[in-house]
């Protein structure tokens, strides 16, 4: 495994474990700590989860592991993020975004209580909230670190102008951006904001990189061109199309951390196995083109 310094003192592997799908997976508490150890194992150490994943059920699940197994939170970077909530409106649901002082506080405090932690590695706003004061929510994200609640905190899914404004009001410590990237999602190569992140030398974390399992199951032609690409160039390097969308992603220089979301490890094996795995220079951009979204000139 490679690790790769986010600040002076952040470490992550350069493979993550994402854990969104948890609350599907149906897991015992002992069946997760296997599945936790399979990934320290394989040298995996830094974990994605948010307060809205399940309806906050995973940060629980996660918590229950961590409560039965405290040595493996020690040995793990965990990351969470905060600011969806839903409101209930009669019978309905509405999703919306808070990143307000007050209720970043009373997020962290919480999550920190289902995960059964004393403090979160990395604290992330989990969405480009239009209605964010980057003052007030910096405020928040300063004080959760002057009181020992998070060592770090970032952002996901912003654009350049939300990211530029969020880390001004933080000086300049924001730690990542988390921001979906796989062969048929170029949002934010045309945004500008991989090119941002690569001046700045911010190393974003890239989730669903398999474009959540829809690269191999849908008929869509954007998926299938890519997937046909994918599977000629993994042939010419002898791996499974898994690993090379994993090194694609890896060869980029703003240097990606990439999240696999499977709770399967022969498919985290092949994620890790992307870092032996040296695309040619021209196979980056025969990824690139293939989906038919990204012209090259
Ligand atoms: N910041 C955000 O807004 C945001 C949003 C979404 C996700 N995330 C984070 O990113 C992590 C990864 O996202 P993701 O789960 O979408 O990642 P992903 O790795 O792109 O997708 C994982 C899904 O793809 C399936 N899959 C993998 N390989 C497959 C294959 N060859 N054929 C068919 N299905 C296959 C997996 O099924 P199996 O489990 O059966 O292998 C799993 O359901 C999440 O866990 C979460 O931590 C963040």
């Amino acid at each position: 495994m490679d690790y790769i310094k986010l600040n002076e003192t952040m470490e992550f592997s350069r493979i993550i474990q994402g854990f969104w799908r948890l609350t599907d997976w149906e897991f015992t508490t002992d069946r997760l700590i296997a599945f936790m150890e399979g990934c320290l194992e394989r040298g995996v150490t830094t974990f994605d989860t948010a307060e809205v994943y399940g309806d906050t059920e995973c940060e629980s699940q996660l918590g229950k592991a961590f409560q039965k197994r405290p040595d493996i939170r020690e040995r793990i970077q965990l990351v969470s993020k905060t600011g969806i909530y839903k409101a209930r409106i009669g019978d309905k649901t509405f999703g919306y975004y808070n990143t307000t002082y007050d209720r970043l506080m009373q997020s962290c405090k919480e999550a920190l209580q289902r995960l059964h932690c004393e403090y979160l590695d990395l604290y992330l706003i989990h969405r480009e909230d239009p209605c964010l004061n980057p003052y007030e929510t910096a405020r928040a994200l300063k004080d959760m670190k002057k009181q020992g609640l998070i060592k770090e905190a970032g952002v996901s899914n912003f654009d350049p102008f939300k990211f530029e404004a969020l880390n001004h009001a933080m000086d300049g410590t924001l730690l990542t951006n988390q921001i979906e990237w796989n062969p048929v999602c170029f949002e934010h190569f045309n945004s500008g904001m991989m090119d941002m992140l690569t001046k700045e030398k911010i190393h974003p974390m890239i989730w669903s990189p398999l474009a959540g399992g829809r690269l191999f199951t849908s008929k869509e032609p954007v998926y299938v061109k890519a997937l046909s690409k994918i599977r000629e160039i993994a042939v010419r390097h002898g791996v499974e199309p898994e690993t090379i969308v994993y090194a694609w992603i890896l060869y980029h220089p703003a240097g990606a951390l990439p999240i696999s979301g499977s709770n399967k490890p022969k498919r985290l094996d092949r994620a890790v196995k992307a870092l032996d795995v040296r695309l040619e220079h021209h196979e980056w951009y025969e990824i690139y083109a293939a989906s038919g979204q990204q012209t090259i000139r």
